[in-house]
């Protein structure tokens, strides 16, 4: 890397940057809420605000390509003959901000607080993307980019993108690249830059009970009608043992274990039980026997409600027997755990355990099977030596507990491992109230992309 390079692009950053600022809040003011269909002419002028962006600082082959559902945003500028392609992930579409009435403004107006900038996506991950264009932009606006880029930004991201891999399996030649980077990763503190070396998988299910044909009188029928909440209740308590183990019959089977040497490794990186009980709020910690908190996030599986419905839930009494009641579930998945199997595992132990007094169904929304790449990858020393100069420090390497499932994707379909790392931090409240984007980790990420796009 030639330091005046980068001098250069960095320059132009840090004059310009209420330009950038500027339009990275137009870009989070879009809603682009993928799960909720109101939201779908938003989920065009997001992705459409991208590809006239990447248009407008020089990339070329910029445009939303029709999907099924969401469209994804392609550009490449591919001008560096013999020198490897990063194809850069990242996707534009968000959580619902939903409850609205906890944020403290408005989730889709953008508000500077201190050290951050809140809104539904600033850092899950429409900032990320924003980092990615910004070093870019800055590099070309002041020299030559010395390496192929391609960015493939989709919009499904947070509904588990079911569009993606028959994008990806559509258009190989497109994609073809060296090695995908991914910032939707995030790091562990502004003074840790992070380099996640796997992923958890995940396999996600809603499960209804249906009781009597319409609510009931709880006095007229309490005692001879089943109540479908108290079967649901009961059946998800026996999802876990005393042992905060998962009792779903062969959910361990496949489950890759730890080595001595990488427990040693992840016990070092600071992710101690004060940890996340400072990031979490909550009054005490919880989980599988035997295994540290890092180690029950990064390589253990697990099975949480993500949400549970039933019966009245309007302020107030009302005596009722539900004639209804629903979970969503989702289970988070280690290597070698298969997303399929699990979801047979769901079916056995809901076939042995459902009483003959409610009916059940059981849907499975989306799955997808953990990533992991320890080993070598294209480019990672080169991505390391620039968070290194940037932040002056030995990045991190640790496991993430969550899921990212087109890492997998790539891998599998394009035949490419992917750098994962982000510039997010744990308590930047992603898909909670008052998500926010820690602004000086944010500019640091555009100082280390910076490098490492003029490294090459
Ligand atoms: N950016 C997150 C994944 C993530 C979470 C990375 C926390 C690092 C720390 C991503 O957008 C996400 O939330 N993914 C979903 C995937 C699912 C909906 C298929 C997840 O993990 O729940
Ligand atoms: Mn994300």
């Amino acid at each position: 890397m030639t330091s005046s390079a980068f001098d250069r692009a960095h320059a132009y950053y840090q004059s310009h940057d209420n330009d950038f600022h500027q339009q990275l809040i137009d870009f989070v003011k879009i809603p682009s809420v993928s799960t909720s269909e109101e939201h779908l002419s938003d989920m065009k002028s997001a992705a459409d605000f991208l590809v006239n962006k990447l248009n407008s600082i020089g990339f070329q082959n910029a445009k939303a390509y029709d999907t099924p559902l969401h469209p994804i945003v392609y550009a490449d500028h591919l001008k560096s003959e013999d020198k490897p392609t990063v194809l850069i992930y990242g996707h534009y579409d968000v959580q619902p901000p939903d409850p609205i009435d906890q944020w403290e403004t408005p989730p889709f107006e953008p508000t500077v607080r201190g050290d951050y900038l809140y809104a539904r996506g600033a850092s899950d991950m429409k900032g990320q993307v924003w980092a990615n264009i910004s070093a870019l932009e800055s590099i070309l606006k002041t020299g030559e980019l010395s390496v192929n880029i391609k960015f493939m930004i989709e919009g499904e991201e947070e509904i588990g993108s079911p569009s993606l891999d028959p994008f990806l399996e559509a258009h190989k030649d497109l994609l073809a690249c060296d090695l995908v980077l991914n910032t939707d990763g995030g790091m562990l503190a502004p003074d840790k830059p992070t380099i996640i070396y796997a992923l958890r998988g995940l396999a996600l299910f809603e499960l209804r009970l249906y009781g009597p044909s319409a609510d009931l009188h709880s006095g007229i029928f309490g005692g001879v009608v089943a109540n479908p909440a108290n079967v649901l209740s009961r059946l998800i308590a026996g999802m876990h043992d005393d042992q905060g183990r998962v009792t779903l019959p062969g959910f361990y089977d496949n489950v890759r274990d730890l080595s001595e040497q990488e427990r040693e490794d992840l016990s070092r990186i600071g992710m101690d039980e004060a940890f996340f009980k400072r990031i979490s709020g909550a009054p005490a910690l919880s989980g599988e026997a035997g295994f540290t908190p890092v180690e029950r996030i990064g390589a253990r599986p697990t099975l949480d409600v993500n949400g549970f419905y039933a019966g009245y839930i309007q302020p107030g009494a009302k005596t009722i027997i539900p004639a209804y009641a629903m979970a969503k579930i989702s289970t988070r998945l280690v290597p070698d755990q298969d997303p399929g199997a699990v979801h047979e595992a769901m079916k056995t132990y809901l076939e042995s355990n459902v009483p003959d007094t409610v009916r059940w169904e059981l849907d499975y929304m989306s799955g997808a099977p953990a990533y992991i790449n320890r080993d070598q990858v294209q480019g990672m020393d080169l991505f390391i030596q620039a968070l290194k100069a940037t932040w002056q420090v030995e990045p991190l390497k640790k496991r993430e507990g969550g899921s990212i499932p087109v890492a997998t994707s790539m891998k599998n379909i394009l035949g490419v491992d992917s750098i994962i790392t982000g510039f997010g931090l744990p308590d930047d409240q992603i898909h909670s109230p008052n998500e926010r984007l820690h602004l000086p980790s944010h500019k640091k990420g555009v100082e280390a992309l910076t490098r490492f796009f003029l490294g090459f």
